[in-house]
């Protein structure tokens, strides 16, 4: 790695950073030296307290339990919207940029704060209560902010469920948890095109009998079915319900939200994030890493269907006071110069993407972005997967003209926030690496001994401390909780993740190292689409592997071998590919299908992954030992027939 670049901080005249280098050291031992002491102050820094908590943490890895500031007490909402109130009341909260590019609303923190609390109050009218599960299944428009804050503030549990999701894919989010209310609109849009999400919460729910209430926010003038026991027209709701609604006092360690990611084995897991030290944490990394300032505006082009959109649109922004922009569409629509032009258009200062984004805008040509000003722009963010170095170059060098610093974040669903990136006036920048822990972070890298590595190393990545953002359990199966994180390396929260750390104790992510897919920044398991596969009834058997691909990341491979009599063919190819769109969505459709008579096979029957892996990315030399297979010749013939 020494022959990498080096880009020093880069320093903004115009802003003195929150951190500087010196700083950023200083606060880094004392995080690590004594947490209890760093994270009470910082939690008296950044969130306001109705009550002070018993004890700042008692965390067992071995026993995967975890608290941060029990006893104390809190609400979201109130920290998100109330307190700004009595400077901020006419400040910009919400900036909303529709799809289409000549709509767009302003919320200021004081209409928020009214249509959080109608909200709140529609959902208690309809007999949602502290400790319920209620779904959130939309598009991005305001409401999906309103509704999250909204069950923050009468202490009832989301579980947003990203609106590409199908209708399978959301029953059984909904049954996991057992919602019993439903948050979704009549529709969606996304460049241009109409996404059915009423009809598909509609399909979805003839087989979730518990859900009694769908809340409905009219948004398309789509063409709906409607049940007029269960479905209620949130605007005409809305209208008799009070602008007003006490925020419920909630304990450190009450839940705040459910939000299913995919892991290597079985269903996706309801991750569980609780209310302090969330908040404490979403605050403070949106504060620090994207060194926000009072007048900045900034954008998150995630979705809020995603932990990125959860923390870093709206809890940690909100928290910290901030004018945070919620985007309707897509990066290409109406032409590849959109975000650019939503830069330009509403003085965006912070702006953090995707890696895939960075990719599929990079193809399509400079001209698409030095055509636009940018001038408001101050500092780039990069999120979800490794970003390539030639695509940070073109971010680094093309959208910020090597005036911005790019903060490449690593971190997950389960992290809550950000763990592992640069400061922007405090750490040099090396293209791919997201460079060092954040406050109170404690990373290691350990072989496969479980032995800890020192100095440049290449091994698992896992914490040896927690952290206030951590999750704390997973819905319903805390025994899966423990079995997933602390199992493998007993004492250590693992990602599952591999890293490779530099002499100058910078971390380069290496991706995943189980069987977990990135594509386009979306998690997937493999089985799960696997499981998908087989459920329809000409295939008996599949393997799904990931291969590298220029915009993606990574692209799905699926082998599938056919039920006896069935015949491979393009028509039962393009089948299965909708048959696993409809099961999971269409982010999970495969890119490559091939038919396999057989599939690479141990002794005792186990799939080979490994070969599968190396077939499909085109990388026969490095096949490996295949000694152990039943049948060695069936890899000479997948190599053969590849596509
Ligand atoms: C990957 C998204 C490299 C990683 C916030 C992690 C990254 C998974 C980065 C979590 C990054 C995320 N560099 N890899 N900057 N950010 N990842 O739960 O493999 O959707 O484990 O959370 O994305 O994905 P998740």
């Amino acid at each position: 790695m020494s022959e990498v670049k080096t880009y020093p901080i880069i320093n903004n005249p115009q802003y003195e950073p929150h951190i500087d280098e010196d700083t950023y050291h200083r606060m880094y031992q004392q995080s690590v030296l004594d947490p209890d002491k760093f994270w009470s102050r910082m939690a008296h820094q950044f969130v306001d307290w109705f009550e002070p908590w018993e004890e700042v943490s008692n965390v067992d890895f071995n026993k995967a339990e975890i608290s941060w500031f029990k006893g104390g007490k809190l609400n979201v909402s109130y920290n998100c919207i109330d307190r700004h109130l009595k400077d901020k009341a006419e400040q910009t909260a919400i900036i909303w940029e529709g799809d289409n590019p000549e709509q767009q609303r302003y919320i200021s923190y004081q209409e928020l704060h009214d249509e959080v609390c109608r909200f709140a109050n529609a959902l208690k009218a309809r007999g949602v209560k502290k400790g319920d599960r209620v779904c959130i299944y939309m598009p991005m428009i305001p409401e999906v902010g309103y509704a999250m804050l909204a069950c923050a503030r009468i202490g009832a549990v989301h579980s947003v469920v990203f609106g590409g999701f199908s209708p399978e894919a959301l029953k059984t989010r909904i049954l996991d948890s057992d919602c019993q209310v439903l948050i979704t609109a009549d529709a969606g849009v996304r460049g241009g095109k109409q996404v059915p999400l009423k009809a598909n919460a509609d399909e979805a729910l003839s087989s979730c009998p518990n859900v009694h209430t769908v809340m409905v926010v009219k948004s398309q003038n789509a063409d709906i079915a409607w049940n007029e026991q269960r479905d209620v027209d949130y605007n005409e709701f809305k209208k008799d319900m009070e602008a007003e609604c006490t925020p419920e006092v909630m304990d450190a360690e009450d839940p705040l939200f459910i939000l299913y990611t995919s892991g290597s084995t079985g269903k996706p897991k309801g991750v569980l994030h609780t209310t302090g030290g969330y908040l404490l944490y979403t605050a403070m990394t949106h504060k620090y890493v994207f060194d926000y300032q009072d007048d900045d505006i900034y954008w998150c082009t995630a979705d809020a269907g995603w932990i990125t959109g959860h923390s870093y649109i709206f809890y940690g922004p909100l928290a910290n006071g901030a004018t945070t922009l919620v985007f309707e569409g897509v990066p290409n629509y109406p032409s590849t110069s959109r975000f650019w032009e939503v830069i330009d258009k509403h003085n965006v200062s912070i702006f953090y993407t995707a890696p895939t984004a960075i990719r599929a805008l990079m193809a399509a040509g400079d001209e698409a972005v030095t055509k636009t000003s940018r001038q408001s722009l101050r500092v780039l963010g990069s999120v979800g997967e490794p970003i390539n170095p030639e695509a940070w170059e073109w971010y680094f060098n093309v959208v910020g003209e090597q005036r911005r610093p790019i903060v490449d974040t690593w971190w997950q669903t389960e992290t809550g926030g950000i763990m592992i990136s640069p400061l922007p006036g405090a750490t040099p920048l090396k293209p791919g690496s997201a460079s060092r822990p954040f406050f109170g972070v404690q990373p290691a890298l350990l072989d496969v001994d479980a032995k800890e590595l020192d100095g440049a190393a290449n091994g698992s990545l896992v914490m040896k401390h927690s952290w206030p953002g951590q999750m704390r359990s997973i819905w319903g199966d805390h025994q899966r909780f423990y079995d997933t994180y602390f199992s493998q390396f007993p004492g250590y929260y693992f990602s599952g993740d591999g890293a490779e750390r530099d002499a100058d104790g910078f971390y380069w992510i290496t991706g995943r190292m189980d069987d977990v897919l990135n594509v386009s920044g979306h998690r997937m398991g493999t089985a799960e689409i696997e499981s998908a596969l087989v459920l329809h009834p000409a295939v008996a058997e599949a393997a799904v592997v990931g291969y590298p691909h220029d915009i993606k990341g990574q692209g799905i491979y699926v082998f599938v071998n056919l039920m006896q009599g069935q015949q491979g063919s393009e028509e039962l190819k393009s089948e299965l590919v909708a048959h696993v769109a409809k099961e999971i969505g269409p982010i999970a459709k495969p890119d490559k299908l091939q038919f396999a008579d057989d599939l690479p096979k141990t002794r005792s029957g186990k799939i080979m992954r490994r070969i599968l892996r190396k077939v499909a990315e085109d990388d026969v030399e490095n096949i490996g030992d295949t000694s152990t297979l039943a049948e060695p010749a069936v890899v000479a013939k997948l190599i053969r027939e590849k596509l």
